[in-house]
């Protein structure tokens, strides 16, 4: 499957970061759903600007698409303070991290990207810098190098990670406040669809905007692109604004299920079932009979999946459930009793 074409794929493509800027909400009020991690930075946020202080380290991560960069924007914003957009990949050395953070103005937030990403080197220069608010320099070099220390202004890393796990203990640790982002609800969706709608002058009514949110897999960023999909359908083909038929039908030409699943993630399904036999099967095996990477699998497919009750990681692979079988009309046949799952668990843990 070509992960670029992807209509469901909850990583941006080319059209949708140019659309995003004008869909991305600008303050916390604009932001709708994760109202757990709104409460909460608005109250840090209120409390820092109470006391003229930088924000406290903040990690932002969850599956993609759902916020973390539009947050991180929306914080510059309610602190009126300057965002420096960075990102894992893009610091390759300590020297680039250096003059990023020798830039900075006091209060300032330096937003960090695939924030996993960042290699051992750039990593150990960022520790002192998020803690003391100093940079260690070596100066000279053989036994007469000696390390300077020089102070930085009091700044906000804010990081963003689709991959928590990939994340080095000590680094993890420095961020004051890490925020899961969740799967949004229907409603919440919904009510994205509609603000969306409203920006790109789409006429669609409540009914249609519920059913695009319900189908959008919980992520704003599929809800819009599908909504741009379902806007020409109903232009070129419909010739009208987008009702709930006009929806359902665009929806069902798109190959998208009523429950948001496209014909990949029924692929993904079906392998672990026909190929092997319901699972457990391992990550990397599925990646290859299915010729996906892996990282494309845990990244993409697997947690709307995992969300959906559909799929199971077990320690000894992933496992596809009875209402994924049911979802695709293949009939159940009783798996291994529990107890065996017990015992490999504890197996793992015991060696
Ligand atoms: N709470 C929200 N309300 C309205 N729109 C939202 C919301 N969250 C995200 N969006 C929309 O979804 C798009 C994608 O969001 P964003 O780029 O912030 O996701 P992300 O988590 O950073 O994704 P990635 O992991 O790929 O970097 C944004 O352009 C914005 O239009
Ligand atoms: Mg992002």
């Amino acid at each position: 499957m070509n992960d670029e074409d992807r209509l469901l794929n909850p990583r941006p493509d080319n059209d949708d970061q140019q659309v995003e800027k004008s869909l991305r909400p600008r303050s916390l009020s604009e932001f709708i759903g994760q109202e757990k991690v709104v409460q909460q930075l608005r109250i840090a946020i209120a409390a820092a600007r109470a006391r003229a202080e930088p924000l406290d380290h903040t990690l932002f991560y969850g599956p993609p698409g759902l916020g973390k960069t539009s947050l991180s924007n929306v914080i510059a914003n309610e602190m009126e303070v300057k965002i420096k957009i960075t990102s894992g990949p893009a610091i390759e050395r300590a020297g680039d991290l250096a003059a990023i953070l020798t830039n900075l103005q006091k209060n300032d937030i330096l937003f960090i990207d695939e924030v996993h990403r960042l290699n051992r080197a750039v990593e150990e220069v960022l520790y002192p810098a998020m803690e003391d608010f100093a940079l260690d320099l070596i100066v000279g070099k053989g036994p007469s190098a000696r390390s300077l220390r020089l102070k930085l202004p009091r700044f906000t890393v804010v990081g963003a990670t689709t991959r928590l796990a990939l994340l080095t203990s000590p680094l993890r640790d420095r961020f004051v406040a890490p925020h899961r982002l969740e799967f949004y609800s229907d409603q919440a969706m919904c009510e994205i669809v509609t603000r969306s709608a409203g920006i790109l002058g789409v006429t669609i009514s409540g009914a249609a905007a519920l059913e695009l949110g319900r189908r959008a897999r919980g992520t704003p960023r599929i809800a819009n692109r599908l909504l741009r999909r379902v806007r020409d359908y109903a232009q070129v083909v419909a010739e009208g604004p987008i009702s709930l038929n006009v929806a359902r039908t665009a929806l069902s030409q798109l190959e998208v299920d009523e429950l948001g699943l496209d014909e990949n993630d029924r692929r993904l399904l079906r392998a672990i079932i026909e190929l092997f036999n319901g699972g457990p099967v391992g990550l990397s095996t599925l990646a290859a009979a299915l010729a996906e990477e892996v990282d494309a699998i845990e990244d993409v497919y697997e947690p709307f999946l995992l969300q959906l009750g559909f799929l199971q990681r077990t320690p000894r692979g992933r496992i596809a459930t009875r209402r994924a079988y049911e979802h695709l009309g293949i009939p159940w046949i009783e798996r291994q009793p529990p107890s065996e799952e017990g015992g490999a668990i504890q197996q793992t843990r015991l060696f």
